[in-house]
């Protein structure tokens, strides 16, 4: 035990910069508003805060369209704010993770300006630039995941350009021998500021086809689906040649020591799996997102867990994701009931867990209206559900009008009602004090930070696990449905995710109320 890293024995917690707190009030959240805020992130007992991108963009996608990988955006400081906020956050022993977006720069970055500006530019190639099909128009089917084909005609220079996302985020081309180091010069300057590591963005994608072949139909393609899936990504994702460049990262990652790298990958098990790398060289943590499409039913999630532990390679470290900027609150895919039994969940379950901000209060999605829409990816794909804005919403801190977030009118809107950090301060029985109960009884104890996971079982409704270190034995039972009892072996109650729980002392039939979790440590 003595021997895991902090990234294997802390807790990540994702911070959306524009949402989280807003220094200078302009409504949107800032670097001197995170410093502001790290009380917050050191009262709940997390380890590391990773910062979705703050470097200078047109922010067509919020950031994910970067004009310039070696700065901040004026929105959100400077260059010194950063050095503060790292410094600050060093100084109560959190580590700071940034946001890297390899897949694709901004359509204003200088290098795709350069490339932009002809064929003989020295970044042509820095870019994916093909001439039309042989008969005219798109030089293949690819479609980009934002709508459309995913390419750009050019007219000046007569040849198209390959964007996965908007055509302001022009994909970069990895297999350039020269924009492949720039990129990893990039990493070392943030490493030589003292980042504590990254998670990169669309890992998985990074590579294309050099032969550039139509991608497949899907026949799994039904409408209301995203129009990008409508073919699959067997030419545009998860190449081997990937796992090339990944190894890559993780060498210039491990040249400065114990930085962690994680990867942003949405594959089925067996396929995200690879991306820890041969011998353990890939990302130390590809990003694990199975519990964000579980359907929420015991029996599901006992399957996830029996099968992401199967595919596990050996030495890999597990790790498990509620939350993200890019998915629906999960106090919104489950309700508020079951909400508390998976924050459980992932505060138990063996591996790294990532908490998305907000979650730790029980947030929930906000309705947008359609006239204050501002993600891309609902403005290209109206009504089917693709918009991120509800998830992204501000921080609520308290009762104030502007809820502690800002001052003047929020980028996005707050929403009715709903939790604060302040109103939940105090309050024993509100998800705030679950977090930090379950994060200190998680940080506490060596079977749940670093044990073993046994006897994965369902009773009814109820998902059960052990979690062992030594002689330390760890029950967690999790109702996700309605009262029921379940035979456990003699021990005693630690913590319920329900108020009032009794002081049990357990042995045999254990009764549940509805939507209950439990740990219990084992005589
Ligand atoms: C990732 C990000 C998402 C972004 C996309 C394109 O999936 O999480 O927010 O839109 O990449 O960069």
């Amino acid at each position: 035990m003595e021997s895991l890293a902090w990234w294997q024995r802390g807790i990540v917690y994702q911070v959306y910069p524009r949402s989280f707190q807003d220094s200078n009030g302009d409504g949107v959240g800032d670097l001197r508003g995170i410093a502001a805020r790290l009380d917050h992130l050191s009262a709940l007992g997390v380890q590391a805060l990773w910062l979705s991108p703050i470097q200078p963009s047109p922010m067509a996608d919020f950031g994910y369209d970067v004009s310039d990988y070696r700065g901040i955006d004026p929105l959100f400081g400077t260059l010194d704010d950063f050095d503060h906020l790292l410094q600050h956050a060093h100084a109560r022993g959190l580590k700071l993770i940034l946001d890297f977006v390899p897949n694709h720069s901004s359509d204003r970055h200088p290098w795709f300006l350069d490339s932009c500006s002809g064929r003989h530019s020295a970044k042509r190639d820095w870019y994916i630039w093909r001439d039309p099909a042989p008969g005219g128009g798109v030089p293949n089917n690819w479609l980009s995941h934002f709508g459309g084909s995913a390419w750009e005609w050019d007219e000046a220079s007569g040849q198209y350009y390959l964007h996965s996302f908007l055509k302001e985020q022009p994909d970069l081309n990895w297999r350039n021998p020269e924009l492949r180091s720039a990129m990893l010069d990039v990493l070392r300057f943030w490493l030589d500021r003292g980042v504590d590591g990254f998670r990169v963005d669309v890992i998985w994608l990074m590579i294309k086809d050099d032969r550039f072949r139509d991608n497949p139909e899907n026949p799994g393609w039904r409408p209301g689906m995203s129009s990008h899936d409508r073919l699959l990504d067997l030419y545009t994702g998860d190449l081997p040649e990937v796992h090339d460049i990944i190894a890559e990262m993780r060498r210039v990652v491990d040249g400065y020591g114990d930085r962690l790298l994680i990867g942003e990958i949405y594959l089925p098990v067996e396929k995200l799996v690879t991306y820890y790398g041969r011998d353990g060289g890939g990302a130390h943590l590809p990003f694990n997102f199975q519990l964000i499409r579980a359907p929420w039913t015991a029996s599901e999630v006992a399957r996830i867990i029996r099968d992401y532990e199967a595919a596990l390679p050996a030495g890999a470290w597990p790790n498990w994701v509620l939350g993200n900027h890019d998915q629906p609150r999960i106090a919104s895919r489950v309700g508020a009931a079951q909400a508390r039994v998976a924050a459980m969940l992932l505060l138990t379950l063996r591996g790294t867990p990532t908490l998305y901000y907000g979650d730790e209060i029980g947030m929930t999605d906000v309705p947008i209206p359609p006239e204050l829409v501002q993600d891309p990816a609902e403005k290209n794909q109206p009504g089917i559900g693709m918009g991120r804005d509800p998830q992204r919403t501000p921080m609520r801190w308290d009762e104030t009008p502007g809820r502690g977030f800002s001052q003047a009118k929020p980028w996005l809107p707050m929403g009715q009602g709903g939790p604060s950090v302040a109103a939940q301060h105090n309050d024993p029985s509100g998800m705030l004090a679950l977090h930090q109960s379950l994060i200190a009884l998680r940080q506490g104890n060596a079977a749940l930070f670093g044990g073993a996971i046994e006897a994965v079982e369902v009773h009814g409704d109820v998902l059960a696990f052990r979690r062992t270190s030594g002689a330390e034995r760890v029950q967690v039972l999790l109702n996700m449905g309605e009262a029921q009892s379940v035979s456990v072996a003699a021990g005693r109650v630690l913590l319920s995710t329900l108020p009032d729980a009794p002081d049990r002392v357990a042995a045999g039939p254990l009764p549940l109320r509805a939507a209950e979790g439990l740990i219990l440590r084992l005589d």
